[in-house]
């Protein structure tokens, strides 16, 4: 099934068109069935609010974006970027919620020399050993979150930790980054437990075996139905107590905090974005949001939007030629509701500040962040990427 939309520039509409203006089209690959479905149709929401905020950069040219469903599978993914380059000849590909499914397309979008420009998935190899000048990442890669969660936990005094997380690339490398950083500050992680991904409803065991550890405190890397169902059983089985819990901030996110409700209070989480950041461009866009969509914008929608809009900003200033889009994508910063960020010239991936925060029970009693600490620029190191500068 395939939905089109058509972000018509407003300046198009108000000049009545012309014969003279292109169309160029977006293919956006993301899952809208799976355990990250909603991940994924939120960063379309987000896109297409930044289309209709920056669309108009384009003057009388249009964008199209052409959904593809890679239903978090790497192979699903790959036919789906195969079909969207090569049958719907789109200039440009966005979108990528799983690093599973960015690790299944990168040889191709590298080969076919397509943009893409990530939109989520935080797989350290796309920026890294296996980066590609043509793989541009507006959003995270996994060690950018969970590196300053293993330092902060070392900071207040933790000295044991359990890491779980889903058995799947990203799972291994947040639970990766955080054991570095952490065990470089002098804690030690006691366990790593990986679930089977998409598969683990029962989260019981696991957490039986987590807690026999004796380990100060819980790390873990969820997301989506997973994310949901591992805190409903973490509470159930009266942990918050006994075993603190310190997340990728993806397991408490503003787009299923209260479907999680209770249970997400008094986690302490590591993100780019906090839904109460206190610059113009974040109020402009939650609100902006918050009027289209009837609810609180979360990081992935953010994501979608300012992959929007670095697109429009890279089309306009290469109207066509990839190789100067690619240049333009690549230099490209602007204000963002996350706050400060640009792209790495050594690497293509984002740099940007990480926030440290509790979930809480906000003066209207919904489940709010707390800001606790924020490590300002963070960037990966290159692990063997060697784009030039
Ligand atoms: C990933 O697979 O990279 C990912 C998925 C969901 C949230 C964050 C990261």
């Amino acid at each position: 099934m395939r939905k089109r939309y058509l972000a018509v520039a407003l300046a198009a509409l108000l000049a009545g068109g012309s014969a003279a203006a292109r169309e160029y089209r977006v293919g956006l690959l993301l899952p809208y069935s799976g355990v990250y479905a909603a991940l994924g149709k939120e960063i379309q929401a987000g896109f297409e609010l930044g289309l209709e905020h920056y669309g108009g950069e384009l003057g009388e040219d249009t964008v199209t974006i052409l959904p593809e469903d890679t239903e978090v599978k790497p192979p699903v993914g790959l036919t789906k970027a195969k079909k969207l380059v090569l049958q719907d000849r789109v200039d440009v590909l966005a979108g990528l919620v799983s690093s599973g499914v960015l690790a299944a397309v990168r040889d191709f979008v590298d080969a076919a020399r397509v943009p893409l420009i990530v939109a989520n998935a935080g797989n350290i190899h796309a920026t890294g050993e296996k980066c590609s000048r043509y793989i541009i990442r507006v959003s995270f890669s996994n060690a950018q979150i969970t590196r300053p969660m293993g330092r902060y936990l070392a900071e207040i005094g933790v000295k044991t930790v359990v890491a779980m997380a889903p058995d799947y690339a990203a799972g291994h490398q947040d639970v990766e980054a955080m054991k570095g950083a952490f065990e470089a500050a002098g804690g030690k992680v006691l366990k790593e437990i990986y679930t089977p991904f998409r598969k683990t409803k029962d989260f019981g065991p696991y957490l039986t075996e987590a807690q026999a550890t004796g380990a100060e405190a819980l790390f873990v890397f969820y997301a989506g139905g997973e994310a949901i169902g591992f805190m409903k059983q973490y509470a159930s089985f009266g942990l918050r107590d006994k075993l603190p819990l310190y997340a990728a901030g993806f397991l408490t996110s503003q787009l299923y905090r209260e479907a999680i409700g209770e249970p997400a209070l008094g986690s302490v989480n590591s993100l780019h974005y906090l839904t109460t950041l206190d610059n113009p461009e974040n109020a402009r866009f939650q609100k902006a949001f918050q009027e289209k969509y009837g609810r609180v914008a979360s990081e992935f929608a953010v994501q979608g939007y300012d992959a929007a809009r670095l697109i429009v900003a890279a089309l306009a200033a290469s109207r066509g030629d990839k190789e100067k889009f690619v240049d333009a994508a690549r230099t490209t910063t602007f204000a963002s509701p996350r706050g400060p960020w640009r792209i790495d010239p050594r690497t293509n991936n984002i740099v940007q500040n990480i926030y440290i925060y509790e979930i809480v029970k906000g003066e209207d009693g919904r489940l709010v962040e707390k800001l606790l600490e924020t490590y300002e620029n963070e960037q990966d190191p290159p692990n063997g990427c060697r784009l030039a500068g």
